[in-house]
C-alpha cells in the first residue's frame, strides 16, 4: 500500500479586504498547527489555500472606488498573501480562483453535472436596477416588511420579524446600490438538486463522525440544516464577475461564487504540483486509495463544506470513473470578538493582522490565540490578555526558563552538554514526564482540541522551569558537579522537546531554540528522550521575548479604538400625542418558562404570566441571555401587538430591552413586588 496522504484546506478568504485576527483565530492558525504537526510526524500532507476573488461582495467593492474588480483583487490577494507568511502560514500554495486552472475545473465540474442531467433549470422573477443595470442579488434589495411594516427589511426576509416572503411581496424597494426602485424581471437559473443528496449526506455525516468524531457544533449546524429538509439551490447568477457559465446563451451569466470557491481548493492543488512539475499528482490526493482530506473554517462556511461541497463530490463521483474523496472532518470554530464586540470594518473596530505584526511579533499573536480559539464557543481577544499572557507566560516561564539554562551551561560547562550522572528520584520523575509528553500532545492535536494541546505544552514549560528551580544547579555546582550536569542535561533535553512541542504554535520561536540548541528537529515519535548528546556543542543564547510594556499597549489600543460609537443616533422623529403614545399599552408580565427557538441563535420563546393569562413571546434575546436566567423575571411587554409569525412560532407582544456599548441586551425589568399586567404609565 503507499502511505497515507493528507489534504488540508483552510477557506479561501474574499479578496476584497485585510484578514484580521478573527479570520486567523476560526480557521487559519488551527490548520496551520495541525498540517505542522502531521509535518512533524513525517506525514505526507499538502496544505493549500488561496484568495476567493470572485462573488458580488467584490463588485460592490470596486464599485465604491470606482476601479475594476481586478484592481481590487490584486490589491488584497497580495495584502492577504503577505499577511499569512508573516504570520507564519505555511501553506505549499496560496492560489487564486482567478487562475485559468481555476476556471477550467470549475466549468468542467458544471458542464459534467449538465451533460448527467443533474440540474433544472427555472425562471424566477428578481429584482433589476435599471441604473447599474444588474440583476440586485438579495441583500443589495431594502424595503419595507410586508408583515410587520419596518424599513429596512431584505428582499426575501425581515430580520426585525423573521418573516420570510418572495420577492414580489416587499413594499417600496429600493436598491442599495442606486438607491433607485428596481423592477421585477425575469431570469433562469440552473438549480443543483440538493434534496435528492439528503440521505446520502446523513450517512456521511453520521459514518464519518462516528469513525472521526465531529464537533457538536458542526453536527449541530449540519442537524437543523436537514431537518428543514434540503432544496434546489440556484448554482449561478446573472452577474459579469466571475466563472462564465458555459453554455450557449447564458451571457451575463456566471457561477455561484460558492459552487465554485470550494473548487479552488482542488484546482490550487492542480497549480502546485504543475509548479513542482508533476501535472498529475494532484490525483494521488484527491483520488487516491489512501489519502484523507480535512477542511478548516469558520462557522459562517459549514453547510457549503459539510453539505454543499461533498453533495457536489458525490454527484461528480455518481457520473465519473475517477471518484474524489470527501472531507473526513470539518472543523469548524466558532467567532472571535475583539475586546468584547464583534470585529467591524464599517465601525473600525478590531486590528489586521498586518498592523498587528507591525507592532508584535507573530508567535506573541499566534500563542495568544491559540488560547482563544474559539473552539466551542465564541471567545475574545483582548489587549490585557495579550500582554499578559506573553509577559506571564511567553517571556517569564518559557523564555526564563530557557534563558537560564543556556547561561548556565555556556558559563559553567563550556557550553556543552553534560554528562547524564547517578539519576535522583526528581530527575527520574523529569525524564518520565518528559517521555509521556509528545503522544499527550498529539492526542490533543489529532482531536482538535488545540487550544489545550498549547495549554498543556506550557505546563511542560511550567515543570521544567520547577524542575531547574527545585534541582537548584548553582548549589550542586560546588557541592556535586555530576549531580549538577546531570539536571542540566535533563534541562536541556527539556528545551528541546519544548522546542519541538511548540513548533505547531510558535514556530519562530523554536527555531531560535533549535538554532540556541545547534540542533533540528526530530519526528514527533521521537521527542521527549534524550536526544541532545553529552557533549554536543550548543549555540550562543539569545533573549526569547522582550517584555511589552504598558505604553506599547496603550499606544495600539488608541489606534484601534477609535470605533464610532455603537449608541445609535436617535432618528429624527415627530412629536406624538399622549393620545399616540396611549394607544401602546405597556403591561408588566412575569417570565414562567424560556426556551430556544430551533435553528435561531438570536430567538428565544418567551411564556409569560400577563396577569390576565398566559401568553408565548418570541424575545430576540438569544445572544444576550442563556434561557436559564429569564424565568421569575418581570418585564415590560407590549401587550396590544398584532401577533406575527417569526421562524414560524407565533409571539403575542413584545419584550423591551435596551442595547448597552457591547451590543449585550438588557430586559427592562422591574422589582417582584408589582403585580403582572400592570399598566406602565
Ligand atoms: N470566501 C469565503 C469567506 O471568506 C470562504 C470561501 S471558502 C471556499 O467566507 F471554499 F468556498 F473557497
Ligand atoms: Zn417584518
Amino acid at each position: 500500500m503507499n502511505t497515507e496522504k493528507i489534504i488540508v484546506t483552510a477557506a479561501l478568504p474574499y479578496a476584497n479586504g485585510a484578514i484580521h485576527l478573527g479570520h486567523l483565530a476560526g480557521a487559519y492558525l488551527p490548520a496551520d498547527i495541525y498540517v505542522r504537526f502531521q509535518r512533524l510526524r513525517g506525514k505526507d500532507i499538502i496544505f493549500i489555500c488561496g484568495s476567493d476573488e470572485h462573488g458580488v461582495p467584490i463588485t460592490i467593492t470596486a464599485d465604491k472606488e470606482k476601479v475594476s474588480p481586478q484592481v481590487i483583487i490584486d490589491r488584497y490577494h497580495e495584502i492577504n498573501k503577505i499577511s499569512f507568511e508573516k504570520f507564519g502560514m505555511s501553506f505549499d500554495i496560496y492560489g487564486r480562483t482567478s487562475s485559468k486552472v481555476h476556471h477550467e475545473t470549475a466549468k468542467e465540474f458544471f458542464l459534467n453535472f449538465y451533460n448527467q442531467g443533474l440540474f433544472s433549470e427555472k425562471k424566477t422573477m428578481q429584482f433589476y436596477d435599471n441604473k447599474a443595470n444588474m440583476f440586485l442579488p438579495d441583500r443589495y434589495v431594502e424595503g419595507t416588511c410586508p408583515n410587520c411594516n419596518t424599513d429596512g427589511a431584505r428582499s426575501d426576509e425581515c430580520e426585525n420579524c423573521g418573516a420570510l416572503y418572495n420577492p414580489s411581496e416587499l413594499k417600496n424597494p429600493i436598491s442599495k446600490i442606486s438607491g433607485e426602485k428596481p423592477e421585477l424581471k425575469e431570469t433562469s437559473h440552473w438549480f443543483i438538486p440538493l434534496n435528492k443528496f439528503q440521505d446520502r449526506l446523513q450517512e456521511y455525516i453520521n459514518d464519518r463522525n462516528l469513525r472521526f468524531n465531529w464537533k457538536e457544533n458542526v453536527l449541530q449546524y449540519c442537524k437543523g440544516w436537514f431537518h428543514d429538509g434540503l432544496q434546489e439551490r440556484a448554482i449561478t447568477r446573472d452577474l459579469d464577475w466571475g466563472v462564465k457559465v458555459p453554455l450557449e446563451n447564458a451571457d451575463h451569466k456566471v457561477l455561484y461564487v460558492w459552487f465554485e470557491a470550494v473548487l479552488g481548493y482542488i484546482s490550487a492543488t492542480k497549480e502546485l504540483f504543475s509548479h513542482r512539475g508533476q501535472d498529475s499528482s494532484w490525483r494521488e490526493y484527491w483520488q487516491g486509495e489512501n489519502t484523507r482530506y480535512i477542511a478548516f473554517i469558520g462557522k459562517d462556511n459549514i453547510v457549503f463544506h459539510a453539505i454543499i461541497f461533498p453533495a457536489m463530490l458525490m454527484a461528480w463521483n455518481d457520473g465519473n470513473k475517477d471518484k474524489y474523496i470527501l472531507p473526513e472532518n470539518v472543523p469548524a470554530n466558532e467567532f472571535l470578538n475583539f475586546e468584547g464586540r464583534k470585529f467591524s470594518k464599517s465601525r473600525n473596530w478590531g486590528i489586521d493582522v498586518l498592523e498587528f505584526l507591525n507592532h508584535f511579533e507573530a508567535d506573541s499573536l499566534r500563542y495568544t490565540l491559540a488560547l482563544n480559539l474559539p473552539e466551542l464557543r465564541d471567545s475574545d481577544f483582548s489587549w490585557n490578555d495579550f500582554q499578559a499572557r506573553h509577559n506571564n507566560e511567553l517571556a517569564d516561564i518559557l523564555g526564563n526558563f530557557v534563558n537560564r539554562t543556556m547561561t548556565f551551561v555556556h558559563k559553567h560547562f563550556e557550553g556543552k552538554v553534560p554528562q547524564l550522572g547517578k539519576l535522583s528520584e526528581r530527575d527520574v520523575e523529569m525524564i518520565d514526564i518528559l517521555n509521556g509528553y509528545p503522544v499527550k500532545i498529539a492526542t490533543l492535536i489529532e482531536k482538535y482540541k488545540l487550544k489545550d494541546a498549547t495549554l498543556e505544552v506550557m505546563n511542560l514549560a511550567r515543570l521544567s522551569n520547577k524542575y531547574f528551580n527545585d534541582s537548584e544547579p548553582w548549589k550542586t555546582l560546588k557541592s556535586d558537579k555530576e549531580q549538577c550536569g546531570t539536571s542540566l542535561n535533563i534541562s536541556l533535553q527539556a528545551i528541546y522537546t519544548l522546542a519541538g512541542l511548540f513548533l505547531p504554535v510558535i514556530p519562530f520561536t523554536s527555531q531560535k531554540i533549535f538554532r540556541m540548541v545547534n540542533s533540528r528537529p526530530v519526528e514527533w515519535e521521537n521527542m521527549g528522550k534524550s536526544n541532545l548528546v553529552e557533549g554536543h556543542q550548543l549555540g550562543e543564547p539569545v533573549i526569547l521575548f522582550k517584555k511589552v510594556e504598558n505604553e506599547m499597549i496603550e499606544e495600539i489600543r488608541l489606534k484601534t479604538a477609535n470605533a464610532e460609537s455603537d449608541v445609535k443616533k436617535e432618528p429624527e422623529s415627530e412629536l406624538i400625542t399622549i393620545d399616540d403614545f396611549s394607544k401602546v399599552q405597556l403591561r408588566i408580565a412575569e417570565i414562567l418558562s424560556a426556551e430556544r427557538v430551533k435553528k435561531s441563535d438570536k430567538l428565544i420563546k418567551l411564556i409569560v404570566d400577563t396577569g390576565s393569562g398566559k401568553r408565548q413571546v418570541i424575545a430576540g434575546i438569544g445572544k444576550s441571555y442563556s434561557p436559564e436566567e429569564l424565568p421569575g423575571k418581570k418585564v415590560v411587554i407590549v401587550a396590544n401587538l398584532k401577533p406575527a409569525k417569526l421562524m414560524g412560532e407565533e409571539s403575542q407582544g413584545m419584550v423591551l430591552a435596551v442595547e448597552n456599548e457591547q451590543g449585550i441586551l438588557n430586559v427592562v425589568e422591574v422589582d417582584s413586588s408589582i403585580s403582572n399586567g400592570t399598566k406602565v404609565k
